[in-house]
Order: C-alpha cells, then structure tokens, then sequence
C-alpha cells in the first residue's frame, strides 16, 4: 500500500541574519497508511518544519516531500488531511458551530449531514456545551478542541497534529488519547508531535525521535525502548548521547 507520508532528502535552510538556520537536513520519513505514528523530538529538533512541508506551507530548499503518492506541493495533495496547527487559533467572531459549519461548506458538505457531523465532533472533544458561545470566549484548551474538530470535519486519511494534548487538562488529554485510537479504528493515518512522552507510548505504533533536522530513532514502540526503560528515559538517552559524537562512537548501538 502506498505510503501516507513519504520524504526524500528533505532539507529546509532558513535565511536568518546570524548565518542560515538548518532545521532540515536531508530528512527521510515513511508513515505508512493505517499507521498512529509519534514524532518526538527536543524543541528546535524540526518537527513543526516537517510537518509545515507536507502541508504545502513552505517550500523546501531541496528533497521532496509525498502525501498518498502526491507531491506535497501540489494542492490535491492536501484534500486528505485535516491538521491541528501548534498554537490554533480561528475565527474569534463565530460560535463553535457557525465555525464548523463554515469549514464544512469548505469542503462541499451541507444540510443534515453536516449537522450530524458536527454534533459528533462536539461531543467527541467534549466541547458541545460551549457551541453556541463565541470562540473568541473560548479558553486555550477550548479552542485546542474546536481546533480538533476544524481538522476532522472533512473525514481525513491523514491526520497531523502538532502537539495536540499541549494545553490540555488531563481529561482532555484523555479524550484526544481516545481520539486518535478511534481514527486508528477507522485506518486513519496520525502523525503528531508531542512531547508528553507516557502519552506516545500508550497511543502509537510507531515512533519516530527528530533531533537537528535529521532521524535519530525510529521503529515500533514496543522494541525502541530497552527492557524496563520507559520511552521517555530512552528518549534523553538517544538525545543526550546524540549531542555527544564521541561517546557514540564508543556505543554504536545506542542510536537505534
Ligand atoms: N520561519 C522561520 N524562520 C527562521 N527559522 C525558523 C523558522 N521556523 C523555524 N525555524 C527554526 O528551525 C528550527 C526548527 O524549528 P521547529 O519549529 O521546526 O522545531 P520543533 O521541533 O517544532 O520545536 P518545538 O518542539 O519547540 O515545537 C529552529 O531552529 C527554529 O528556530
Ligand atoms: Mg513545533
């Protein structure tokens, strides 16, 4: 099956007055479709970048980017992916639902079926008692969960999500945590970041560790991590280690 996310020697250069900033460098990711895949990684590592590529938000300096086989550039390539930005915001002036109806006629969806369809985000991200009040009123994690329902109103294969549970109380956390495993559920694609790591480990297949724009680690939850290691332990391993060149070369297998 093709993949849902494919890079190819991504790298992204950032014009900056000090001397150009890499935060890509020669990046190659595969998500394979059906997949709940974790992209962690210290702050700066490139995540955002990464996923602002796929989404056609930038342009990269060189390599190539595919969503389902498309170039990444190319707006078809987006009509399957509905995503939750780090720092969401919207329409202050509307309510919850005037929102959500007016993202759905974006995507062509009208009448009772769109009325259904925002119900069950409502519900779904627990933000139905707050629809009819203005999203301007809405607190962070409020607007964190309407955000979520703006990124699913169209049924996407691929769902990216940066930093989805950032900003949320624990129940809400647990809500997006149920979420995304509903979208499994459904063959769903999620690539998100995050950096609530206990979290990764009960959510994903796969994850995969950024750091300076590069893959440090990758491969399914269950065999990353050494035995009795939690993923956060081995996530400040391989970090800490990366900053160290030396010492890696002393144990090589440290990185994988
Ligand atoms: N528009 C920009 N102009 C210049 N530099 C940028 C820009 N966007 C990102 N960068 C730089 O690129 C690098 C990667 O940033 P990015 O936001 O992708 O990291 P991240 O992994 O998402 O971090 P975090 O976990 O803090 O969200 C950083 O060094 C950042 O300063
Ligand atoms: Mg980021």
């Amino acid at each position: 099956m093709e993949n849902a996310i494919e890079t190819r020697n991504l790298t992204v250069v950032f014009p900056a007055r000090k001397g150009p900033i890499k935060a890509l460098d020669g990046l190659n990711l595969s998500v394979q479709t059906g997949q709940v895949v974790g992209f962690l990684g210290p702050n700066g590592a490139g995540k955002t970048t990464a996923m602002h590529v796929l989404l056609g938000f930038i342009r990269p300096t060189s390599g190539e980017a595919r969503i389902f086989g498309q170039d990444a550039r190319r707006s078809i390539a987006r009509q399957r992916i509905g995503y939750l930005p780090e720092h969401p915001d919207t329409y202050r002036f509307l309510t919850g639902r005037e929102l959500l109806r007016m993202t759905g006629r974006l995507f062509d969806m009208s009448g009772a079926a769109l009325g259904v369809r925002i119900a069950d985000l409502l519900r779904l991200t627990g933000i139905d008692e707050a629809a009819d009040r203005r999203v301007g009123a809405y607190s962070r994690g409020m607007m964190q969960r309407i955000c979520l329902c703006q990124a699913l109103i169209n049924d996407p294969d691929l769902v990216i999500l940066d930093e989805p549970t950032g900003g949320l109380d624990p129940l809400g956390r647990m809500e997006i945590r149920k979420m995304i495993a509903d979208l499994r559920g459904c063959g769903k694609t999620v690539f998100f970041s995050s950096h609530e790591l206990s979290e990764v480990e009960t959510v994903c297949d796969h994850a995969i560790v950024l750091n300076r724009g590069r893959i440090l680690a990758e491969g399914p939850i269950a065999s990353l991590a050494g035995p009795g290691e939690s993923l956060e332990k081995y996530f400040i391993r391989v970090v800490t280690a990366a900053s160290r060149p030396e010492r890696m070369a002393e144990q090589p297998g440290e990185s994988s």
